[in-house]
């Protein structure tokens, strides 16, 4: 699918979109595309969307090729509205681009949706672009490096610094299973000098639960393993940090950086809470750790369970838009909420429905998507603002729903709108896509491992430029 040239286009544009020489590069390339007509909202609009689709780089080849793939996507249009020109057409797309990170397929429930002109092309392909994922995952695989600054069995923090012996397990075992499968990988590196990124080791887990530390201690602990990394190593002070990375799932990590700007503002942030509208999260500079619940083998009935229920949740209700969901579903015999202990298992549930939902509470992350997709359940996601795991890579689009919270009252029309065909596909993708979001020691090609890796290696800043060699 993917012709030779324009693979070439890709890595060539890759090379070129680290992020700092981003800003240089697409006004150029925009310029020599689009010379006269395209407004300054266009430019807007590009900024804002490359990062999320990095399979769009390709698009920007030719401008036919990008017009058609702008037409086919579904816009936020009243059927009275007129396109004066493209660039407006741009601008409301951006609109709920930057509102909601995917097209809500809510649209289909809302009255004023037009049936008319804009049938959308439907994309149940699982991945944005496969081959050039593939492509590119084969490249990864082969040369990304990843350097790990070194600390002792001795050290009096090794418990927070270095990955934990036994196997990670709980609603935030992400953040441990990532360090402790990547310190065993192939990616590492004992030569800095080879290194794509530098992986700054402290876990923000350990950090919370050490006496030593706790939530009020985690500011200045970073602060000071920073500054000891600034001045004992070379690396930082290259990029700033913007080559250095560091993962947590908890949603107390978000603050952890506020005594150490540089690494909100220039490192690569690998986090559970990744929420478009938090000050410490920078979209497409920071990236989605999946926060997956660790289980063993597949559940017995994964593809024969009879899922009678329509929908499910379980959960606290802790935040408004699990109120207004509590509120709206309660009594319902087909939308099954739940606040407080369930009754029956939650596997059942999970099994035993044919959506499951996933609604913001305190965050817009918890364990329930990945709970969902292990148990065969359609996510029906709630929670607006999410950069989802994973979204520049696979098509959420067809193994979920995604459903603004204004959208609750209409929850039941939206997902009986879905025909018996259009369930099926997405619960076979569902099932294709459960593998991306398993966590394995050793790892498995494609599953969350390699999936977060290759994020990372979306992020990697190709060029770095020297600024006086201090090691000589
Ligand atoms: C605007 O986009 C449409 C496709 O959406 C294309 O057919 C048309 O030529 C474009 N117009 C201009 C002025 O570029
Ligand atoms: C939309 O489609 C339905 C049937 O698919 C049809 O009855 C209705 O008239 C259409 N509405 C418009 C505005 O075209
Ligand atoms: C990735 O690398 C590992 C380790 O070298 C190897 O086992 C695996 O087959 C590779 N996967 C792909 C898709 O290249
Ligand atoms: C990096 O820069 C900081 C601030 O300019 C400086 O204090 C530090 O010594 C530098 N680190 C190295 C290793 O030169
Ligand atoms: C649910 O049922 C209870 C009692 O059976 C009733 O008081 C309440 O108004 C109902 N709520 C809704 C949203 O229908």
């Amino acid at each position: 699918m993917v012709c030779p040239s324009s693979l070439n286009q890709y890595s060539h544009l890759h090379v070129a979109a680290s992020f700092r020489n981003f800003f240089f590069f697409i006004p150029t390339t925009l310029a020599l595309l689009f010379l006269t007509s395209l407004s300054i909202l266009f430019y807007v609009y590009t900024t804002s969307i490359i990062f999320i689709n990095h399979h769009q780089h390709h698009h920007l080849q030719s401008t036919s090729q990008y017009f058609t793939s702008l037409s086919s996507l579904p816009v936020l249009l009243s059927p009275t509205t007129t396109l004066h020109n493209n660039a407006s057409e741009f601008t409301k797309f951006q609109t709920f681009q930057l509102g909601h990170g995917l097209p809500p397929q809510s649209q289909r429930g809302l009255p004023s949706q037009s049936n008319s002109t804009r049938k959308l092309e439907k994309n149940n392909n699982l991945f944005h672009d496969r081959d050039l994922f593939l492509e590119d995952y084969k490249e990864m695989n082969r040369s990304f490096k990843i350097y790990v600054y070194p600390h002792r069995e001795d050290d009096p923090f090794a418990n927070v610094l270095l990955p934990m012996k036994h196997e990670p397990g709980g609603n935030y075992a992400s953040e441990s299973y990532f360090k402790k499968v990547l310190m065993k990988s192939h990616f590492i590196t004992n030569d800095p000098t080879e290194a794509d990124l530098f992986f700054m080791p402290f876990s923000i887990a350990s950090l919370r639960h050490d006496p030593r530390v706790g939530v009020e201690g985690i500011q200045d602990f970073i602060r000071d393993y920073v500054q000891n990394i600034v001045h004992k190593y070379p690396y930082w002070n290259r990029t700033g940090g913007a080559d250095h990375f560091y993962v947590a799932c908890h949603s107390i990590g978000r603050s952890a950086m506020e005594k150490a700007p540089d690494v909100k503002f220039n490192a690569i942030q690998v986090v559970c809470s990744s929420s478009y509208f938090l000050t410490g999260y920078i979209a497409h500079k920071d990236t989605c750790l999946p926060q997956i619940w660790p289980r063993k083998q597949n559940p017995p009935n994964l593809v024969s369970s009879n899922r009678k229920k329509l929908a499910f949740f379980a959960g606290g209700v802790n935040s408004p838009v699990r109120i207004k969901l509590l509120e709206t579903w309660k009594n319902d015999s087909e939308i099954f909420v739940h606040h407080g202990r369930l009754k029956t298992p939650y596997a059942d549930e999970l099994l035993g429905s044919k959506f499951c939902l996933h609604v913001k509470g305190f965050e817009v992350n918890t364990a329930r998507i990945g709970d969902s997709l292990y148990y065969g359940c359609v996510p029906v996601i709630i929670a607006n603002y999410y950069d989802l795991p994973f979204a520049d890579v696979l098509n959420w689009k067809s193994f979920s729903v995604v459903v603004t919270t204004l959208d609750i009252p209409l929850l039941k029309k939206i997902l009986k709108g879905i025909s018996s065909d259009e369930y099926l596909m997405l619960q076979r993708n569902v099932l294709k896509v459960r593998k991306h979001f398993q966590w394995h020691s050793p790892p498995i090609d494609f599953d969350a491992f390699y999936m977060v890796v290759y994020e990372l290696w979306l992020r990697r800043s190709s060029i770095i430029i020297s600024l006086g060699d201090s090691r000589d």
